[in-house]
């Protein structure tokens, strides 16, 4: 090329979740099963839809509007359902003209910080969701600005850690918090929250809270959404049907402006966001059309709540498997469907193998773990050769520590046990 075409931020762009999966396939492929634990998609892990659901979708389908464009922001009566519903729980008045659907929040990451400045920052926590690592390095063309998310602290981030993060790098802007979060199951405890939000405050700051996971908490925690304790602070909170529905493949979320009067530059940065998403017309109606029939239904509480038992069950069962093994530490998951396993430090590293019997497999596996690696990427490798179980390694997540992240949507209380017990058994014999 006579010019340079290469985006700044092109290196950082790594989704090791999906990464995984293609290595699973090949495996897959020269015949091994695989127990998919890398990607959190309930449908694709046997989730049932009900029959009352797939009823208000086939209602849906059968209204000609429902094939047409909806205005940009969204459909106007789901903006208000939703503006209400957030106004009714919150401190926080929620206009309709606050909501902007998306389609799926990964479209809403890659617009965040598609239409940041590229000089700001926002700090993201470490171990961090991918999707939105990636997309904050990729928008300055540097590593991402990290918190920490600590292990030894039941992955509760140290909020003086924060504060000091805040004031020696001036390019901050803004703080993003997940919770319930991805990939630690940690669950944000309110004071915690509200202390960000103080932070955010003092320093003049906006904050960016995905909340995708808000209603998939167990193990007797109550989440508290952003909008509770926001006050007078700028922020988006991002909500999707993706996990809760769960319907991923309607690729619908949606953004919830709060305060965006109150500042200047955030509400010419909100209107930025609102600008890029009108240039693409608009986004998924049909989703966007039957999601206060669903959420109103009577039976969609009773649907989530059973579904919520089953991580709760899922996430003890892993925290008992792995919690007494030497080597590794788990902090028990109260929220979202997936826990993370660390590995301390030093036990793993570029010389240990795990016995795989299939030979075309071994070989398979051979040949990637020749090439420099993380350590933990080398052991997700074997694993998946030697036991047949996909998961992510850790390190993918923006982090130093090594281990790995699995999913908890197993339907299958044996089959979950299974997976574990060959994960554990990997752990050992790859520790020993
Ligand atoms: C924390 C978090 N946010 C957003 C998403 C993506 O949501 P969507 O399907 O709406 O793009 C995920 C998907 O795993 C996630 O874990």
């Amino acid at each position: 090329m006579r010019k340079d075409i290469i985006h700044i931020g092109a290196g950082e762009l790594h989704y090791e979740i999906q990464g995984m999966a293609e290595v699973a396939n090949d495996l897959q492929r020269l015949g091994l099963s695989i127990s998919r634990e890398n990607i959190g998609d309930p449908v694709n892990k046997g989730q049932p839809l009900p029959q009352w659901l797939k009823m208000i979708v086939q209602e849906a389908v059968r209204c000609d509007e429902t094939y047409g464009y909806c205005p940009t922001k969204g459909l106007l009566e789901t903006r208000e359902y939703l503006a209400a519903k957030v106004s009714s729980e919150a401190r926080v008045a929620v206009h309709p003209d606050d909501i902007l659907f998306m389609n799926g929040l990964g479209d809403a990451v890659g617009k965040i910080f598609g239409f940041l400045k590229r000089t700001a920052r926002v700090l993201v926590p470490s171990p961090g969701y991918t999707t939105f690592t990636a997309a904050e390095a990729a928008h300055a063309g540097s590593p991402p600005t990290t918190y920490f998310l600590d292990p030894h602290r039941n992955w509760l981030p140290d909020l003086e850690d924060i504060e000091n993060r805040i004031m020696y790098n001036q390019a901050v802007a803004g703080i993003l918090i997940i919770n319930p979060d991805n990939p630690t199951g940690m669950v944000w405890p309110r004071q915690l929250l509200q202390d960000v939000v103080g932070l955010a405050k003092k320093h003049d700051l906006f904050i960016i809270c995905d909340e995708v996971y808000r209603n998939i908490v167990y193990n007797g925690r109550t989440n508290v959404s952003l909008a509770e304790l926001i006050g007078d602070v700028p922020a988006i909170v991002m909500r999707s049907i993706s996990k809760e529905m769960p319907w991923p493949g309607a690729r619908c979320g949606w953004l919830e402006f709060y305060n965006a009067d109150r500042d200047e530059g955030f509400r010419k940065y909100v209107d930025s966001i609102i600008n890029a998403k009108m240039l693409e017309v608009c986004s998924t109606t049909l989703p966007q059309k039957v999601l206060p029939a669903i959420l109103d239904h009577p039976e969609y509480r009773p649907f989530l709540a059973e579904r919520v038992r089953l991580y709760e069950k899922n996430a003890n069962l892993a925290h008992e498997a792995f919690k007494d093994i030497d080597g590794v530490m788990i902090n028990r998951s109260d929220g979202t469907f997936y826990t993370t396993v660390v590995f301390e430090e030093g036990v793993i590293n570029n010389a240990q193998t795990l016995t795989i019997k299939d030979q075309q497999a071994r070989r398979y596996v051979e040949e990637l773990v020749s090439a420099p690696m993380a350590n933990d990427k080398r052991f997700a490798y074997y694993l998946l050769g030697g036991g047949g179980v996909c998961v992510v390694p850790l390190s993918s997540f923006t982090t130093g520590l090594q281990g790995f992240r699995m999913t908890l949507l197993e339907t299958d209380e044996k089959k979950f046990c299974r997976i574990t017990d060959t994960i554990k058994s990997a752990v050992l014999e790859y520790l020993a």
